[in-house]
């Protein structure tokens, strides 16, 4: 077992709060409007898939990046003659394409957006791009909220990445004390303009924290009612066979969990019946066969009620235990 390591190394910082792509146009301005026909849209779209598969994918960079959803798509076919609207031009579209088929770099990136949960988030570069499974540990954690009333309640996101676990949960919670903490700096502004750009910016009921897991939240040690975390947790050997598209582009420090994956949640666990209040739940996103280890962790760390959850997909990706109320 990890033993809880000394808060002395970490720095409490409100990040800036810079707008990192400040709209979803990925194309680094205003979006603007440029108007094309749809059959020439058609044309496009054809001879970019001429070569065989990316269908879904261009259809997303083409709602995500050029502002053309669904229901637009379909206007399309049904009438050809019609001019369409676009946030970028073709063109622009294009370049964005080819370095995505070319160079694996995920679409969200080159979006600079991605649709989560009710959520359309700004992404960079450098962060974790979130993940759709993540998005159940938002209800997970709103249905085990211990029973204290909202304006006393603190809760936190170790490892915020995003920032998209803090958003929904900040927006869940508007009278709660929360606090956002991640290692990476470049994450922490990021986390700042999700928060912003979803109404609920830092400030007194809101700390985003630059520091390494619990430490820069000593002073709350005690008092945290709801902690959170879908930390590292890919195991190292097994990092260069993931697809290019993340092994090239995502940070490794959001996606390295050690030798054998487990090493951030120890170092998570190994805290948690200090830094959590009594009766405190804390819940984890781990690997998809960590399940038991993971239970195992939390039982030896002496928090109680260790609870496996299952994601949509029925795979046992969440872990939940609770301090114990004496
Ligand atoms: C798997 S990502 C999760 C990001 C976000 N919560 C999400 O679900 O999309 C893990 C995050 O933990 C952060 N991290 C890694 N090591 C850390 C540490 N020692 N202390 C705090 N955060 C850390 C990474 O920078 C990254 O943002």
């Amino acid at each position: 077992m990890v033993s809880c390591p000394s808060p002395a190394s970490a720095s409490a910082s409100s990040a800036g709060s810079g707008c990192v792509t400040g709209s979803c146009s990925g194309m680094g301005s205003q979006p603007s409007a440029v108007t094309v026909a749809a059959g020439e849209l058609l044309a496009w779209r054809r001879r970019l898939l001429a070569a065989g598969d990316g269908g879904p994918e261009l259809d997303w960079l083409l709602e995500f990046a050029g502002g053309l959803g669904r229901e637009g798509r379909l206007q399309l076919q049904l009438q050809p003659r019609q001019p369409v609207q676009l946030r970028a031009s073709l063109a622009a579209l294009e370049q964005l394409w080819w370095r995505h088929r070319r160079a694996a770099e995920p679409l969200q990136y080159l979006a600079g957006c991605c649709p989560w949960r009710d959520l359309d988030l700004a992404v960079a570069p450098g962060v974790l791009i979130p993940r759709q499974e993540t998005e159940l540990l938002v209800d997970l954690a709103l249905q085990r909220l211990p029973a204290v009333p909202e304006a006393d309640l603190h809760w936190a996101d170790l490892g915020t990445g995003s920032g998209c676990l803090a958003v929904a949960l900040a927006r869940a919670l508007p009278a709660a004390r929360g606090f956002a903490v991640d290692l990476s700096q470049v994450a922490l502004t990021l986390t700042a303009a999700n928060l912003e750009r979803w109404g609920t910016p830092p400030g007194e009921r809101l700390s985003l924290l630059h520091s390494d897991w619990w430490s820069a939240l000593e002073p709350w040690w005690g008092h945290l009612h709801l902690v959170v975390s879908n930390p590292p947790y890919i195991p190292t050997p097994l990092l260069r066979a993931l697809d290019p598209v993340v092994r090239d582009h995502e940070p490794t420090l959001a996606l390295d969990g050690g030798s054998d994956g487990l090493a951030a949640i120890r170092a998570i666990v190994a805290c948690a019946p200090r830094a959590l209040a009594p009766g405190g739940v804390l819940l984890l996103e781990h690997h998809h066969d960590h399940s038991q280890a993971v239970l195992a962790l939390l039982a030896a760390a002496g928090l109680e009620r260790g609870r496996a959850h299952q994601d949509l997909d029925g795979v046992w990706r969440f872990a939940s235990a609770v301090r114990s109320s004496n």
